[in-house]
């Protein structure tokens, strides 16, 4: 989704600005641009397009003097993305301009009143009564008139506004989008998130939302939304500089699908102790879980995957009744959630609008919730009681591989941590799933290894136009995040089903020459879905066969196998996955696509 940036310093703000936007290009956008101050004006220069089409209209900043400013990557929501949509949106008067992620609800209304003041709007967004706003309340004090336009907005911001007639300054507020402040020596920043500070500085302010900075090169001044000073913590980003790069990697997703093993070694060695689940920040006790009568898991995409084969690990192992639910649904459900109820949210990014929509709907009702979260600070971090990081490090590419795996992992640890405490499990056989955990990060890199040469696979299947993946059990949820990543980046028609519900219709679409691909590892139910696999072939499908390393079985109906390193069946989905990651991956190379940055999709989606 849309991203933002300011600067704040003794340098050429356009050349870091642009930077700051590329580190921000992963989002997801269609348009971009940046505003500085200099000289007592405001120079803007916006496009549609990728980034690089504004570095040349700049000369990559050098066009464009001024040590203050604002940049922006738009993600169409009001208006079709074109230079005049694009961001940053200038006042009338030309003194203020502005850069907003977010959506304002209200737009329509306070445009109305706007035009009937005289007003004129450029653009087709809802954004531009933003600057407007701030132009009429401005009487010479821009605090003041950026706290009045803040009191008039509905919806959500993460804003940055900048004024000519105080060159240095910058503001920055956030209301339910994502924003964070940089603090460096003789300069400041604020951006959407920190692989866009990194560069330049680890010293970061979360704001709270009704929150907003003043930013000075040598000062960062935070108020409430009353405008009272107060003192905010600077928290030590642990990321570093290397893991938002690519690190020889042609893409951001191969490296991130490489790097698996490592993150989730980082996830799940810190919280195993003696044999023991113990997670840092918090405790569940048996009494609390006595009175659980209820988890309700709740994400949306590849998370919502995640919880689906968290479902069967948890109430195999706890028997507890599980639901998992899109949060797109659970928010606008009156959803039967009660102070018995436990809600685990889980979103890598901590700023899906759905999301934390739906917890804060369960909150209300009672629910206790534990956030199953990657980034620190995110607002899901924040909305939770409980936070269990999945310490994965940052994943820049839109399709998630290692944020996913991670959240795997966590889940499988929360289950086998529940199961110890409510009894269900005895002591040893704890221990035992323990030991399986700690293999997860060894069991990915055998999946890795053992499917080096899928590029031949890749190009094999690229010129399918359509895809199925069946499996049973947890092999179906193997299926569902298989399928999403091969539409995702390679554009595919690509549906994951139940095996044993093709039958309920699906199978009429079995013809030659289809691709059908087929999870098997879940070794009870093999033969199950090893039938279903001859009910495609006998309807001419082509079948690409995911099985355990060592099964003959499979050759005799799969026209190709990946073979994946036989694990605990419960937690195999983690390891399971890869070679569908690095399947997708391969036929979006064979076939010329974008891979980090697909079409139409946003890597945080913080609008509803
Ligand atoms: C798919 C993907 C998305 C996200 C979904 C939730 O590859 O990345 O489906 O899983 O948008 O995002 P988070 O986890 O940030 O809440």
């Amino acid at each position: 989704m849309c991203g933002i940036v300011g600067f704040t310093g003794r340098q050429n703000a356009a050349p870091i600005l642009l930077e700051g936007l590329k580190k921000l290009e992963y989002r997801g956008y269609d348009s971009a641009g940046i505003a500085v101050t200099n000289e007592g004006k405001i120079s803007l220069v916006k496009t549609s397009g990728k980034i690089v089409n504004l570095c040349e209209k700049i000369d990559n900043g050098a066009a464009l003097p001024g040590f203050s400013g604002i940049g922006h990557t738009r993600w169409a929501t009001h208006g079709v993305p074109n230079d005049i949509n694009a961001h940053p949106h200038l006042s009338n008067d030309g003194k203020f301009a502005i850069v907003h992620n977010g959506i304002i609800e209200n737009y329509i209304v306070l445009r109305e009143e706007l035009l009937s003041k005289g007003y004129t709007f450029e653009s087709d967004t809802d954004t531009e009564v933003i600057v407007h706003l701030i132009e009429m309340y401005y009487k010479g004090n821009l605090k003041e008139a950026v706290m009045k336009t803040s009191a008039r907005l509905e919806g959500s911001y993460a804003l940055g506004v900048i004024c000519s007639e105080c060159p240095d300054t910058l503001y920055a507020m956030k209301q339910a989008s994502p924003l964070i402040i940089g603090v460096g020596v003789g300069e400041n920043f604020f951006a959407s998130d920190v692989t866009a500070l990194i560069n330049y500085t680890k010293n970061v302010i979360y704001l709270e939302d009704g929150e907003f900075a003043e930013l000075r090169p040598d000062d960062v001044t935070v108020y409430d939304c009353r405008g009272r000073k107060i003192d905010k913590e600077i928290t030590r980003v642990v990321w570093d500089v290397e893991a938002a790069e690519k690190g020889g990697y042609e893409h951001f997703m191969l490296k991130e699908i490489m790097e698996q093993p490592r993150a989730l070694k980082a996830t799940i060695e810190p919280r195993i102790k003696d044999g023991h689940v113990v997670f840092e920040d918090f405790e569940l006790t048996a009494e609390e879980l006595k009175n659980t009568d209820r988890i309700v898991i709740t994400a949306c995409g590849s998370a919502y995957y995640a919880g689906c084969a968290g479902k069967y690990v948890i109430e195999e192992l706890c028997r507890i009744p599980v639901s998992t639910e899109l949060a797109s649904e659970l928010r606008y459900s009156n959803p039967i959630i009660s102070d018995r109820t436990i809600l685990i949210a889980i979103s890598q990014s901590g700023e899906t609008a759905d999301t934390i929509a739906a917890m804060k709907e369960c909150k209300a009702r009672g629910a206790k919730v534990i956030a199953i979260v990657n980034v620190v600070g995110s607002t899901v971090a924040k909305l939770a009681d409980h936070v269990i990081y999945t310490w994965a490090g940052p994943e820049i590419a839109v399709a998630t591989t290692k944020g996913y795996t991670t959240q795997l992992a966590v889940l499988y640890m929360l289950a086998t941590y529940m199961a110890e405490r409510t009894g269900t499990l005895s002591s040893e056989k704890c221990r035992e799933l323990v030991q399986d955990i700690c293999h997860i990060p060894g069991d990915i890199q055998r999946a890795i290894d053992l499917n080096a040469d899928t590029r031949e696979l890749g190009r094999k299947y690229s010129k399918c136009t359509s895809m199925f993946f069946i499996g049973r059990n947890i092999d179906y949820c193997v299926c569902l995040e298989g399928a999403l990543k091969m539409k995702e980046i390679s554009y595919l028609r690509a549906e994951a089903y139940a095996a044993g519900e093709l039958k309920h219709g699906p199978i009429a679409l079995i013809g030659d020459g289809q691709l059908v691909i087929a999870a098997a590892c879940y070794e009870e139910l093999f033969d199950k879905t090893m039938s279903n696999i001859k009910e495609v072939k006998a309807r001419g499908a082509e079948v690409l066969g995911i099985a355990l390393e060592g099964n003959r079985k499979i050759f005799t109906e799969a026209d190709d196998v990946m073979f994946v390193p036989k694990t605990n069946p419960l937690f195999n989905t983690a390891a399971a996955v890869v070679p569908l990651q690095l399947l997708s991956y391969y036929v979006a190379k064979e076939n010329g696509c974008d891979i980090d940055k697909p079409k139409n999709l946003a890597k945080s989606v913080t609008v509803e």
